[in-house]
């Protein structure tokens, strides 16, 4: 099929990139000159682990860039994967989902297509859209159809996720649209959910809320282990054989970042609101998040009475390994906490660094590791990459003190060191 996909954000490139490998035509489209560029010299415009490799095999075979939105004339299904970023008070910016059903409504295809929205967007936003997509005249359920299929890539993992789904869900305005949605993911042998627009789109901030209210769960019980001096980690091994719980997002640490969890339990929060209903279980999942961030900084303090003056190595900005995103992750407060006392900073992350320059400047940007422990006075470590699994006691011998404070689990038993609920 011939698909265009509006907007080359990590879930419009890595879907456009995952239905190329799988042989349809795609062209992805975005306003942004700059990454348009980038992806047609076959760089995309952020790190995702394997996606430069696939982007280059199908790029100009079967997946082609543009910034001109006119090219979604040939479609037969065009994507919508569009920013939907947090305003102030939590709900979501519709700015660029409307503009893109405006563009789709403008270059409409001359026959019938199907348009898809893939954007997180709250309940009822898809049905939302339909004036604007019918203004010059035709008519969803006869010229076009309309399906809401949301993603569930993580950011790292995202191709190899878009390739192995656990299920793809399919919100139809009719049959007729989410039969030919279908057909697009024929290839894949996993359970296909259909269901009306707003239920798909509630799914996607269901499935959200549940896993970001996991991990702030595993980090309560985390909290409460460290004082009684449990492992949080066998604790966790412990209950993910239980198939009701499973042994997934059952990692206590320094909370979750991104740019989703928080994003979208504070849209459906807002939304709730709006609705006269208060969702306590999701502001406390928040609340314990922000504040989980960080405690490491306390535990800290605990070691080092003042850091006013002291060198703090920092392993780890982003907000998970794999990424160089470092949207909400605990590293940025983190960094701010030791600003305010006065510390020393130097850090150090293989991937992040030059987005945490974009935020603070002022801060030490080490070449390596061991730049950055060299006489610090203590070390904390806050993304999980592999780099980080291997270090050993030799390489943390140059530091003053040995106060080694983890975010995340990396360090085996042979370093000695603490966590932050272990
Ligand atoms: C998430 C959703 O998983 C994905 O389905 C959605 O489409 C986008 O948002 P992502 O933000 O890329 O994906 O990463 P994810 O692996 O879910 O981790 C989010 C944060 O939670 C990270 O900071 C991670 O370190 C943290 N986390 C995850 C924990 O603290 N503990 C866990 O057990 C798992």
């Amino acid at each position: 099929m011939k698909i265009s996909i509006i907007g080359t954000g990590y879930v419009g490139l890595c879907t456009g990139v995952g239905f190329a490998k799988l042989g349809h035509d795609v062209t992805c489209i975005d306003v942004d000159e700059d990454k348009i560029e980038k992806i047609n010299k076959g760089k995309p415009p952020f790190f995702e682990e394997n996606l430069e490799n696939e982007l280059k095999k199908v790029l100009n075979k079967k997946l082609k860039a543009n910034t001109d939105t006119k090219l979604i004339k040939n479609s037969d299904v065009i994507f919508i994967c569009v920013g939907t970023p947090s305003k102030k008070d939590g709900s979501i910016d519709l700015q660029y989902i409307n503009e893109a059903a405006e563009e789709i409504s403008d270059f409409a295809p001359d026959k019938y297509f199907v348009v898809v929205v893939k954007s997180t967007v709250v309940p009822k936003t898809t049905e939302s859209i339909i004036p604007i997509l019918e203004k010059n005249g035709k008519k969803v359920g006869k010229d076009f159809g309309l399906c809401m299929n949301p993603e569930f890539l993580k950011e790292g993992t995202a191709l190899h996720d878009f390739l192995n789904p656990d299920r793809i869900v399919i919100g139809e305005y009719d049959k007729k649209s989410g039969d030919i949605l279908e057909k697009l993911y024929s290839k894949f042998n996993v359970p296909i959910i259909r269901t009306n627009l707003r239920t798909a789109e509630m799914i996607k901030y269901a499935v959200n809320a549940f896993l970001a209210t996991k991990i702030s769960l595993i980090n309560e019980i985390g909290n409460i282990c460290k004082k009684l001096g449990i492992d949080t980690y066998e604790v966790a091994k412990g209950i993910g054989y239980d198939k009701r719980i499973s042994p997934y997002f059952l990692s206590a640490g320094c909370g979750f970042g991104g740019s989703c969890f928080k994003k979208d339990s504070l849209a459906l929060i807002n939304e709730a609101e709006k609705l006269g209903y208060e969702p306590k279980i999701l502001k406390d999942t928040i609340d314990l998040n922000e504040e989980q961030k960080t405690k490491i900084v306390s535990i800290l303090e605990e070691k080092i009475k003042t850091l006013k003056g002291k060198k703090i190595a920092v392993l780890g900005l982003a907000f998970k390994a794999g990424t160089d995103d470092i949207r909400d992750a605990p590293s940025i407060e983190i960094i701010k906490k030791l600003k305010e006392k006065g510390a020393k900073i130097f850090v150090y992350d293989p991937k992040a660094m030059e987005n945490m320059m974009k935020i603070y400047r002022d801060i030490n940007y080490c070449k390596n590791i061991g730049e950055a422990l060299k006489n610090a006075d203590a070390c904390l470590i806050l993304t999980d990459w592999e780099e980080f699994k291997k270090l050993s006691n030799k390489d943390f011998s140059k530091m003053k003190k040995k106060i080694i404070i983890e975010g995340r689990k990396v360090l085996g038993k042979k370093v000695k060191h603490e966590g932050v609920c272990w």
